[in-house]
């Protein structure tokens, strides 16, 4: 996620902005840049790479100002580079804004403004914004005559205002206009954005640790709205106009906790994104169905789809549990044969690939070496490629035909879970694409299937509830040497994945097993000292898995079991319920992880374990 800071005040601008710009390197990014009011005009500094390459540009070719906005960039659209790197300007380089999110409708905006005479120089989404401010500019102006200096003010107000109507996606802004240096706009939509009020001076951030330093009031704002800063504090409106009255805050956190937005550990920070991870990863992807959205943007045609003939999933650790999903998912729904493999065992056996074949590299980093290795070795026999990854400009997507980027933001926590399902979102999406290229899915199923995935994140954001219980779970269990985790069907990778989690970060042995396969030796293991954590949600196989448990509580076992709401069928056969919400069998991966994650993360944490660092593990396997 990028990281939003603006200035306006009485302090030289430029070590305030860089001190916040640092505060906000958690967050991960790949450029950075700023642009202070200085002398009647705008001096633009950015900078590939660390905030270290911006700091040296700074002291190189230093700007005097006390109104500033600087941006660390998380690449979305457009790889890093200086000209991505964020602030960006409009034509007359006296309109700068900077920008986190995603502007959806960013193409047409774009194509409209060019042909209104705007001159782009980024691939970015976010540049749109200043020349749609400018050209609303152009028009008032046109439209009022001349305006007196002392109404620029309200005209930057409204140009924003109109401009804000005709973006659609996330976003959070940071606007300046050296026509009307006495103010500093925010703008918020899906995005966050907060407002730090100092003594005559006033911050805009996207976290608070930008400005925790220099003062501790704070209002943070809400979607819709838009902040006019200025050195005797902030305004806000509703985009409407009407004026809005919000108390400030005093935020008690330090600046660690502040960086864990309060969680006590990045990873259930993370855990708890999710809901936002798989909108953003679906955001602007699903509908229109028929114009091919996903394979304009990957660089694959709707007929590259049509045309293969098998896909080989390939990844590593939880990025492999991906690519197990993967495979029900584009079997079931779009009838294509796939293979799934962990990509230390593909580059080494000799896969058998053709132009016909997809091979689907998922790495949440994008530089894990044995999924390069993978890639590379298949593309020498001329296999198409497609990375699904999170991590813009990283090796795997470099070296893969196509590209479909998950948009989680950074990942911090060594054990990966918004990355998960960011990972599977993006696997629906290919299946959804798909299916329609082949005809699998008729325009009302694509439609049926977009739909059930729009509901997923509000249906995560309900089974994050069951965090206390899951807490009061950890406590009891929290001693125990060895679990088993068991599923069927779609939800034994979730049982893999539910296992590994556990296993990473507590270093107690977990297993996940399929449950049909209990039978062939893994219930030799069970007895009353081993945990069976089960998924038995809605399924075509649900009685199935029934019985394993009833095999499983035969032998002594404490079944810890996931069920959807209102189920009877498993009443007196499981110890422990985790009632989950209604969700279609296929959906089901996406919200079933989540209790799992939870029960691992507040194990390891009793544990007394490193949560976000575990011992022995890196967050990228970047050697074999
Ligand atoms: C996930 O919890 C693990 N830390 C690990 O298995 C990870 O998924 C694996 O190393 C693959 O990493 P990648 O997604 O960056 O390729």
């Amino acid at each position: 996620m990028c990281g939003i800071v603006g200035y306006i005040g009485s302090k030289q601008a430029t070590p305030v902005i860089l001190e916040g710009l640092k505060n906000l390197e958690y967050r991960g990014y790949d450029s950075s840049g700023l642009a202070l009011l200085s002398n009647g005009g705008v001096e633009l500094r950015r900078s590939v790479g660390k905030l270290s390459n911006l700091d040296d540009l700074l002291r190189q070719k230093p700007a005097q100002g006390t109104s500033a906005l600087g941006h660390n960039r998380w690449a979305t659209h457009g790889a890093p580079s200086e000209e991505n790197a964020h602030p960006h300007t409009d034509c007359t380089q006296r309109l700068v804004v900077v920008h986190n999110g995603i502007i959806e409708n960013y193409l047409p905006l774009k194509e409209k403004l060019m042909a209104q005479g705007h001159v782009f120089k980024s691939q970015t989404d976010t540049e749109v914004v200043p020349h749609l401010i400018e050209e609303k500019i152009k028009t008032m102006k046109a439209a009022r005559g001349s305006v007196a200096k002392d109404l620029l003010e309200p005209l930057l107000f409204d140009a924003v205002r109109q401009a804000l109507g005709e973006l659609r996606g996330a976003f959070a802004l940071g606007i300046l206009w050296a026509d009307c240096p006495k103010v500093l706009l925010g703008a918020r939509s899906q995005s966050p954005l907060v407002i730090g009020l100092g003594q005559s001076e006033a911050f805009l951030a996207s976290d608070v640790p930008a400005f925790l330093s220099y003062t501790r009031k704070a209002v943070f704002m809400d979607d819709g709205e838009i902040a006019v800063l200025s050195p005797e504090g902030c305004r806000l409106f509703k985009l409407s106009g009407q004026k809005v009255e919000k108390n400030s805050v005093q935020i008690q956190w330090d600046r660690t906790m502040a960086e864990k937005s309060g969680f006590k550990h990045f990873m259930l920070k993370e855990i708890y994104e999710q809901p936002r991870a798989v909108e953003d990863t679906l955001r602007g992807r699903l509908f229109p169905l028929k114009d091919g959205v996903l394979s304009r943007e990957c660089g694959f045609s709707p007929d590259t789809l049509g045309r293969i003939q098998r896909i080989h999933l390939v990844a590593c650790g939880t990025a492999y549990h991906a690519g197990l999903v993967g495979k029900y998912l584009l079997e079931h729904f779009a009838k294509i044969p796939c293979e799934v493999d962990i990509a230390s065992e593909y580059r080494y056996r000799d896969a058998a690939v053709d132009p016909e074949t997809l091979v689907v590299a998922i790495s949440q980093s994008g530089e894990t070496a044995d999924t390069l290795a993978a890639v590379r070795g298949v593309r020498a026999r001329k296999a198409k490629t497609l990375a699904i990854c999170n991590s813009m400009g990283s090796s795997l997507t470099r070296e893969s035909d196509f590209t479909l980027y998950t948009h989680c933001g950074p990942e911090i926590g060594v054990a990966s879970t918004k990355a998960f399902v960011g990972q599977l979102s993006a696997l629906y999406l290919l299946t959804l694409h798909a299916s329609l290229a082949r005809g699998c899915f008729s325009d009302a199923e694509g439609r049926q299937f977009a739909e059930e995935l729009m509901r997923i994140p509000g249906i995560i954001r309900n089974v994050l509830k069951l965090d206390p219980q899951i807490q009061e779970l950890a406590k009891i269990f929290f001693r125990k040497e060895h679990f088993l985790y068991l599923g069927r069907h779609i939800n034994t990778p979730i049982a893999l994945e539910g296992a590994l989690k556990l296993k990473e970060i507590s270093y107690i042995h977990a297993e996940g097993y399929a449950a049909g396969e209990m039978k062939h030796g893994p219930i030799a293991l069970i007895d009353k000292e081993m945990p069976v954590v089960a998924i038995a949600t809605e399924s075509s196989v649900f009685e199935k898995v029934i019985s394993n448990l009833e095999e499983a509580k035969a032998r002594g076992a404490t079944l810890i079991t996931l069920v959807t709401e209102g189920e009877q069928r498993i009443k007196g056969k499981a110890d422990i319920l985790l009632s989950m919400p209604h969700v279609s069998e296929y959906f089901a991966p996406l919200v079933n992880v989540v209790p799992l994650q939870l029960l691992a993360y507040h194990i390891a944490h009793l544990r007394g374990c490193d949560v976000d660092q575990p011992r022995n593990l890196a967050k990228s396997v970047t050697v074999e």
